[in-house]
């Protein structure tokens, strides 16, 4: 990989928007193919029929829960014979160097664990509301996660294959907690019901040691009360009721209607809610295996987790909390992930979870600083008297422990990625509520009013301690100046700020997914309107140059997410989540625009013509 890291032809703007934003448009370097849209039967074999977008006949929820879900987002590749190489490397007591890695692990086949972040109740069930626990179910079996095989024929193209590992987990599926919560009575409700389900699972990280983690990010949005008041049940949860987004109706999936755990006013079930907001462990070799809920990570809106192998063979995990105002935070485990894996143990039930404040450093107005992770301990004075008096408390509680000790409001901390020097790099999607109280001004989060996202990049220089610099600040217009931003555009010279030498012809804005590669590319997936009468795209950096380039973009309404290679970088997979919004008016992909039919989510898999290094 000697030479420039981007030699694609970028797709222009005219070249993309000539599509009227119906279909993926990629560079004309590279083709796609779409795989696993919504509705895909995950055993071919099972005959089941596909569900193809029909807006009469929908699956049922025993169909769906046989079915891949709706809202595909953060995914990652597990490599068939990846179990053999991380058993021969435990042996040997280290990993093969990377390059050999890259030749030894299976490209061609594996297991791909995707997120179903949501869909609305007009998206699955074609109405506003559920008529009855049957469509209940049905929304919840479109949530959660697929763990699918797939496979490249001779062709070159993949398909799902038969495996007895392929499964779905759904909002149903048993579930257990590990970790400092497990055995709380947080976590414990009047009926003995067993913890089950996950929601909302938005980005996602894989582990050194061959595992999946899903992240629940919005699941407040779940719950819903037939009374004006929610909660009532312990005054520190009502707090917490406020600061993590509940109320009477949520996001109006109406579940608490036929489903009385999601009913936040019915006494026999008043912790349920305090079982979601967590990471989540997914073996993708083991269907047996129940997934885990990791508790030692905290409990808040998880984006995403970014695992870097620390010098000493611990680990670090970089996670956003995507709300407006919200934080980063990291965790890092007392042990090393080898030793504790070899003693049957998990490396994130034992650790410390920090939360990051930004500071200015010696200049206040030089686009980076240093910083201090804090870390949310009840042995912290502030957090003890903030009511958080154990650490099962401030870990469900996360938010109100980092509240309480002076962590830095950040623009919407999406996702995380580890660079190729061990820096991480932080999607902040936008925020322009500020003036509602929503988040704050700071060196670190400069624009007032921040409708278009930056990229902020973080160097720890000990567990506590880092320093901070501005990578890049989008903007959703290709002209100098923006009446919009409260500090003239000029200030941020320091950045890799959006007049490049390209004239604005790769502008983007809105940045989400973000996946750095260990060449020293950044991908980045975005989520918002973006300029030019373009939809959300997917651009490539070169991060030794800030140079970036458009390598494709998705369909109305959509955005893109997900970003997962294989081992060989030959092929990537990425997202369009919400097609359309599910309007087929809007468009009817990944089928032919035909007016009718629902559009699906779908993976987007990836190849360069020439077979070369996705992104280069
Ligand atoms: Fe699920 Fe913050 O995106
Ligand atoms: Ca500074
Ligand atoms: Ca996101
Ligand atoms: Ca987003």
């Amino acid at each position: 990989n000697k030479g420039p890291l981007l030699t694609f032809k970028p797709l222009t703007i005219a070249d993309a928007t000539a599509a009227g934003g119906k279909t993926v448009t990629i560079s004309p370097d590279y083709e796609y193919q779409v795989l696993i849209p919504w509705g895909t039967p995950i055993n071919p074999e099972a005959g089941i029929t596909p569900y193809e977008g029909d807006p009469v006949n929908r699956p049922t929820s025993e169909e769906q829960e046989q079915m891949v879900g709706i809202g595909h987002d953060g995914m990652w590749f597990f490599p068939s014979n990846l179990p053999r190489v991380l058993a021969t490397e435990a042996r040997r007591g280290r990993e093969l160097p990377s390059r050999a890695r890259r030749q030894v692990l299976d490209s061609r086949s594996g297991m791909l664990c995707v997120n179903h972040e949501f869909g609305t109740n007009f998206h699955v069930l074609g109405k506003g509301q559920p008529e009855s626990l049957e469509e209940v179910r049905r929304s919840q079996a479109a949530h959660g996660v697929t763990v699918v095989a797939i496979a490249q024929n001779w062709r070159g193209k993949w398909d799902v294959v038969p495996s007895a590992l392929s499964r779905r987990i759904t909002a149903n599926t048993e579930v257990m907690f590990s970790g400092p919560v497990a055995g709380s009575p947080l976590l414990e409700n009047a009926v003995s019901n067993p913890p089950q389900g996950t929601l909302n699972n938005c980005g996602s990280g894989p582990t050194p040691w061959g595992t999946f983690l899903t992240c629940e990010e919005n699941f407040n949005g779940y719950f819903g009360s037939a009374e004006e008041s929610i909660g009532g049940f312990d005054a520190l949860q009502d707090k917490a009721y406020a600061r993590y987004g509940f109320s009477r109706f949520g996001f109006n999936y109406s579940w608490h209607l036929f489903d009385p755990r999601f009913d936040l006013k019915n006494g026999n079930y008043a912790n349920e809610s305090n079982r979601f907001g967590w990471i989540v462990e997914i073996d993708p070799f083991d269907h047996t295996k129940k997934p885990v809920k990791r508790s030692a990570l905290g409990r808040f809106k998880h984006e995403a987790a970014a695992v870097k192998e620390l010098k000493d063979g611990r680990i670090a995990v970089y996670m956003g909390d995507d709300q407006r105002g919200d934080y980063c935070y990291k965790y890092e485990s007392n042990v090393s992930w080898r030793a504790a894996i070899a003693a049957g143990q998990s490396p994130l039930d034992d650790g410390k979870l920090y939360v990051a404040r930004f500071d200015e450093g010696s200049n206040a107005n030089d686009g980076q600083g240093t910083g201090i992770w804090i870390e949310l301990t009840p042995a912290n004075e502030a957090i003890a008297n903030a009511g958080l008096d154990s650490q099962d408390k401030v870990l469900t509680y996360a938010r109100l422990a980092a509240d309480a000790v002076g962590a830095t409001p950040m623009d919407r901390p999406e996702w995380s990625t580890i660079g190729t020097d061990g820096q991480v790099y932080w999607t902040l999607t936008n925020n322009d509520r500020k003036d509602d109280g929503q988040g704050a001004i700071s060196e670190a989060n400069p624009i007032f009013e921040n409708t278009d996202g930056y990229i902020i990049e973080t160097n720890d220089t000990s567990a506590t301690a880092f320093t901070w610099n501005l990578f890049l600040l989008a903007r959703n217009t290709r002209s100098p100046g923006d009446p919009e931003t409260a500090v003239d555009p000029q200030d941020f010279s320091f950045a890799n700020y959006q007049a490049p030498s390209d004239g604005g012809a790769n502008v983007f804005s809105d940045p989400d997914a973000a996946f750095a590669d260990p060449f020293g590319r950044l991908f980045i997936g975005t989520d918002g309107a973006q300029p030019d009468g373009l939809q959300d795209q997917l651009v490539v950096f070169d991060t030794n140059t800030g140079e970036y380039r458009r390598l494709l973009m998705g369909v109305n309404s959509d955005e893109i997410t997900g970003l997962a290679p294989t081992p060989d970088f030959g092929t990537l997979f990425t997202n369009t989540q919400h097609p359309g919004d599910g309007d087929p008016k809007s468009t009817n992909f990944p089928a032919k625009t035909d007016g009718i039919t629902i559009p699906r989510d779908a993976t987007i898999v990836i190849r360069r013509k020439d077979g070369g290094t996705v992104g280069s």
